[in-house]
């Protein structure tokens, strides 16, 4: 509704009017939007966006008249998208159901378009296809990006001339990476800001639509017990972790001009603790939040190295299987000094979390798959049975765990009483735990996303203004890294990364949890 409106930078009031599907002349009041995934034959595109986009027409949250569209070089008929996006399609949302049929419905709603990424001619004649699609209706469309960011401002150049909707709203998502530090991501932004409104630019962290991420926001500011203790007066550190148990095989080429600081940390990290740290926004409006968001990373201390672990892993082989190092890939140069895994500290200097360590870990090849976020309280004053915790006090500390994936779960670690005569001390958990409480699968944070995109929500998108701040923190240290040519230190893979992410996190009195 008034979102949509607000976004439809590209109409005028007489654009605004289309006539009726049935030809009669009079002014539809229905509107349509077509999706188009720009990079249609890659792998994101296969293994998130279809079947996202399927998740949500399952559901019925797409408008009655939609059609999807795949666009890129490789040669395709309708019928061959089909079957390349019915092979990834699945009925997850109910393992029971059998949605054969809807899958069908769905994929008769799909077509594709083969064409150059640079050519508006080439987005001249889908925008015609997507006219006989839109049929006279108010149409908008929405362009999925899911192509390496050289050519973003190609794409959007050749869509903003020749596949705008002149009657209805035109959005472009864009997914990550956004550039490679503060340069050559102000460079992408001035790039796209020629040819889009910053208005029309969806950038992509899926981490925002991640459900425990998004529940963040609710958790502190609906919940009398947890938002007066959230600053330096009680939480003594926080944590944000990112492990993955495999490693880059596959991704090696992209993976090793990025790094996981770029690749993880500036983005979903950083993120999560922007929302995390933030102060209460005025309302849930999406400028509010993200006004929040932005104070938070420009009260940020610019990293330096001496807060920062760097490591790549190696090759290790357990029960007989090798698992192969990060430069055994063909795709990476073997003297490649690019972190697979890294730690940092970094703080927010401001009144309420100056001094209180962010500790960031983030890694690829580790010993589990998991991201996290843990935020570990003071001791309590004058602690009345500190005894009966003998001489390790951070055994008595609470400790609140977010678990955002897999299995996800809020816990929170208390003292309790061992039932029994004596007074023995043990740590117990008041545990939430999605799979028992909430009987539903929870969506792919690509669903969320692409709907809020859809119906004109910018709340879970960054802009251009976060993007700037978060580069800002990171592109000093990166420089740093790269001109010094810093080797990382190895870690086996599958295991708990290096060493020197306990020596870092020891520097600040912190234990990893
Ligand atoms: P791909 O490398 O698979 O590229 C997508 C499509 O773009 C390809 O199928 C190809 O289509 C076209 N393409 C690839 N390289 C070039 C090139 N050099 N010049 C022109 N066109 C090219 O990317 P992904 O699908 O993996 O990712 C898409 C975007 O999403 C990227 O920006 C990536 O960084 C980002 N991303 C990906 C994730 C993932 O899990 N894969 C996760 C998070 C972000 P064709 O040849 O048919 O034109
Ligand atoms: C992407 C990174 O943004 O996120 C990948 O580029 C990483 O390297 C992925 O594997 C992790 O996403 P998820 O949703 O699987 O945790």
């Amino acid at each position: 509704g008034q979102a949509q409106n607000q976004n439809s930078v590209l109409i005028t009031q007489e654009d605004a009017k289309s006539t009726s599907p049935a030809g009669d002349g009079a002014i539809s009041t229905e509107s349509t939007v077509t999706i188009t995934v720009v990079g249609a034959s890659g792998d994101l595109a296969k293994k998130k966006i279809f079947p996202a986009l399927f998740a949500l027409y399952y559901e019925g949250c797409l408008p009655k008249h939609f059609t999807v569209f795949g666009y890129a070089r490789s040669k395709m008929t309708d019928e061959e998208l089909r079957n390349m996006i019915s092979a990834t399609l699945t009925c997850r949302i109910d393992q029971r159901e059998n949605c054969g049929e809807k899958m069908d419905k769905f994929l008769q709603r799909c077509f594709y378009h083969s064409g150059q990424y640079n050519s508006e001619e080439c987005f001249g004649q889908l925008s015609k296809k997507l006219e006989e699609h839109e049929a006279g209706r108010l149409a908008n469309r929405l362009f999925y990006l899911s192509i390496p960011p050289d050519i973003f401002v190609d794409v959007a150049r050749c869509a903003s001339h020749s596949a705008t909707s002149l009657r209805g709203w035109t959005r472009v998502i864009v997914e990550k990476p956004f550039g490679r530090d503060s340069q050559s991501s102000a460079e992408l932004t001035r790039g796209l800001k020629q040819h889009l409104k910053e208005e029309q630019i969806y950038r992509i962290d899926h981490y925002l639509g991640k459900e425990l991420v998004e529940n963040l926001s609710v958790l502190r500011f609906s919940n009398l017990v947890f938002e007066p203790l959230w600053s330096r007066q009680y939480i003594r550190n926080v944590q944000l972790i990112f492990s993955e148990d495999f490693g880059t095989e596959g991704r090696g080429g992209y993976f090793d001009s990025y790094g996981i600081i770029r690749d993880i940390m500036q983005n979903h990290l950083l993120q999560i603790l922007a929302l995390f740290a933030m102060e209460p926004p005025v309302t849930l409006d999406a400028e509010d939040i993200r006004n929040e968001k932005v104070k938070v990373l420009r009260s940020m201390r610019v990293l330096s190295s001496e807060d920062v672990v760097v490591g790549q892993y190696k090759s290790h082989t357990r029960g007989g299987i090798k698992y192969p190092g990060y430069t055994e890939d063909k795709t990476v140069p073997n003297n490649s000094l690019t972190p697979t895994f890294a730690a940092a500290a970094l703080f927010i200097d401001n009144a309420r979390w100056d001094g209180v360590p962010f500790l960031m870990k983030a890694g690829k090849a580790l010993h589990t798959k998991r991201a996290e976020i843990r935020v570990q309280f003071r001791h309590v004053p004058g602690n009345l049975y500190k005894r009966n915790f003998g001489s390790d006090l951070d055994l008595a500390t609470n400790e609140l765990v977010i678990r955002v994936q897999p299995d996800e779960a809020i816990y929170l670690k208390i003292n309790n009483k061992v039932p029994g005569l004596g007074m023995r001390l043990d740590r117990s958990n008041l545990h939430l735990h999605y799979a028992a409480r909430y009987n539903r699968e929870i969506p792919d944070a690509y669903e969320r996303l692409i709907l809020d995109a859809i119906e004109g929500e910018r709340r879970l998108f960054i802009r251009s203004d976060e993007l700037d701040a978060a580069w800002a923190l990171f592109t000093p240290l990166l420089n740093e890294l790269e001109s010094n040519k810093v080797a990382p230190e190895f870690y086996p893979y599958g295991s708990r990364g290096p060493i020197g992410a306990y020596y870092l996190a020891a520097k600040y009195n912190v234990r990893w949890g």
